[in-house]
């Protein structure tokens, strides 16, 4: 039997592999709620304009209504021989109201089908994405609260660099985070336009209202060419653009995660509902969910680029080329879903280990800077001058394996004679993180004020 849905000039049903190949109905099923919105707010321009009967658009109505409630139950039969969502609606809908089902698909095409389904789902799935982000930075910014004077190392290249606090640290992920909503509430601007109607490539012939249907649905305006709204994704593009930078933010925090839970680092303790033990190793306690968060990064960032890649020799409009542009959306915005409550979950549960963090951030001569800049300002030595006296100082410690601040002063006045006691005010971390009062630095009462602007924002 050739198919049903479109087999009017064919002989001969598809070869297995053929109908292999070709079906989608495997991942896009997952549109069905968006297929079903799509038809029944196409179904009442239709009516509206006289297109189709009131009696047909209401039977169409209600066939819809009754398959949506067959998907959601789990009772609807998907066949791979009517190839995609779209084609098993339809068919179902003709088992249930007959005749009438036959109407729905006037003036409309499944590639401008295909376009507006996936673009609602992409867009309720932005929605989603948005408020799981918005829970992370709320942790964050929790946690950075709490901790706003806790003194950690600030690493560059991965050594010690200058003190910082861990409210500091986690603001700058709340930063992150935010420019990442930012993206993807561009995108969602955007890609706000409904593509339906513009049929198969063309426009059609019939007196539809596409901006009727696009109200219907939530859209600020209908798409304004025929052509573009069925041969582009780069609503799906920017979507996953937004989704590989943020993926890579939150694999950044990971990898930290996964150093400070270390013995070696020490700085945090992930809890129990976050961590996994070995089945050989007793002792080990492994941060298996920032692990994993920094693996999916390379997911997301490979869903990027293979629809860039799908995307990139297409002639317009619409090639089946372009069936391969759901399973990598939805690949990528699944490991955000995962990935954003996991991080907000190991933000909430995690301790961090105050005293170790602060040990270390005295540690690796971290206030050598405060040094020269003290050098500067007591001495009005030149700061590359101060710069050299510092590095001899930290040199001499070095060699009798002290800090800075363990050096005796007649050491330090060994090197610059005029240096004073009052030196030793600048050379612990507390005093170092104190004074970096500059807009957006570390000083506690900085982060203090940041977090709590923020966490009013996000409350608010
Ligand atoms: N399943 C198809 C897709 O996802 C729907 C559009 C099919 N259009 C066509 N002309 N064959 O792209």
């Amino acid at each position: 039997m050739s198919n049903a849905m479109w087999g009017g000039r064919f002989t001969a049903s598809p070869d297995s592999i053929m109908e292999e190949i070709n079906a989608s109905i495997g991942f896009d099923q997952r549109l069905a709620a968006q297929d079903i919105a799509g038809s029944k707010a196409h179904a009442a321009m239709l009516a509206q304009r006289g297109i189709v009967s009131a009696e047909d658009a209401a039977a169409i109505q209600d066939g819809l209504d009754r398959i949506a409630g067959e998907i959601e139950a789990g009772t609807f039969t998907f066949s791979r021989a009517l190839e995609d969502i779209h084609m098993n609606v339809e068919s179902r809908l003709a088992e249930l109201i007959g005749e009438a089902a036959g109407r729905l698909h006037t003036a409309r095409s499944r590639n401008d089908q295909v376009a507006l389904d996936f673009r609602l789902w992409v867009r309720d799935t932005l929605d989603a994405v948005d408020a799981a982000l918005h829970d992370l930075q709320l942790a964050l910014a929790e946690k950075a609260l709490a901790h706003a004077d806790a003194v950690m190392p600030g690493f560059t290249h991965l050594q010690s660099a200058q003190p910082v606090t861990l409210g500091h640290h986690l603001m700058a992920y709340v930063e992150m985070i935010g420019r990442d909503r930012g993206r993807f509430s561009d995108a969602r601007r955007r890609m706000n336009e409904s593509p339906l109607g513009a049929a198969a490539l063309a426009g059609t012939s019939y007196p539809i209202d596409r901006h009727a249907v696009a109200a219907a649905l939530g859209f600020d305006r209908p798409t304004a060419n025929s052509l573009d709204s069925v041969s582009d994704r780069d609503f799906a593009l920017e979507a996953l653009s937004a989704a590989a930078i943020c993926a890579v933010h939150l694999s950044r925090f990971a990898e930290e995660i996964v150093l400070w839970a270390t013995p070696q680092f020490g700085f945090a303790a992930l809890s129990d509902r976050f961590s996994t033990g070995s089945s050989i190793m007793p002792q080990k306690r492994n941060p298996d969910a920032a692990e994993l968060v920094r693996g999916k990064a390379g997911r997301v960032i490979g869903d990027l680029v293979g629809l860039l890649v799908v995307m990139k020799g297409l002639p317009l409009a619409y090639s089946k080329d372009m069936q391969e542009d759901k399973e990598g959306t939805f690949d990528a915005l699944d490991a955000l879903a995962l990935t954003v409550p996991a991080m907000a979950g190991m933000v909430r549960d995690m301790t961090p280990d105050l005293v170790r963090m602060k040990a270390a951030a005295g540690s690796g001569y971290s206030t050598a800077t405060d040094l020269a800049d003290w050098l500067v300002q007591k001495l009005d030595m030149p700061f590359r001058q101060a710069h050299h006296v510092t590095g001899r100082i930290v040199a001499l410690a070095a060699a009798r394996g002290a800090t800075l601040e363990q050096l005796p002063l007649a050491a330090l006045q060994g090197i610059e004679p005029r240096i004073t006691a009052t030196v030793f005010d600048v050379l612990g971390a507390d005093r170092s993180v104190a004074s970096r009062t500059s807009f957006g630095g570390t000083a506690p009462d900085n982060v203090r004020a940041q977090a709590t602007a923020w966490l009013e924002r996000l409350k608010g």
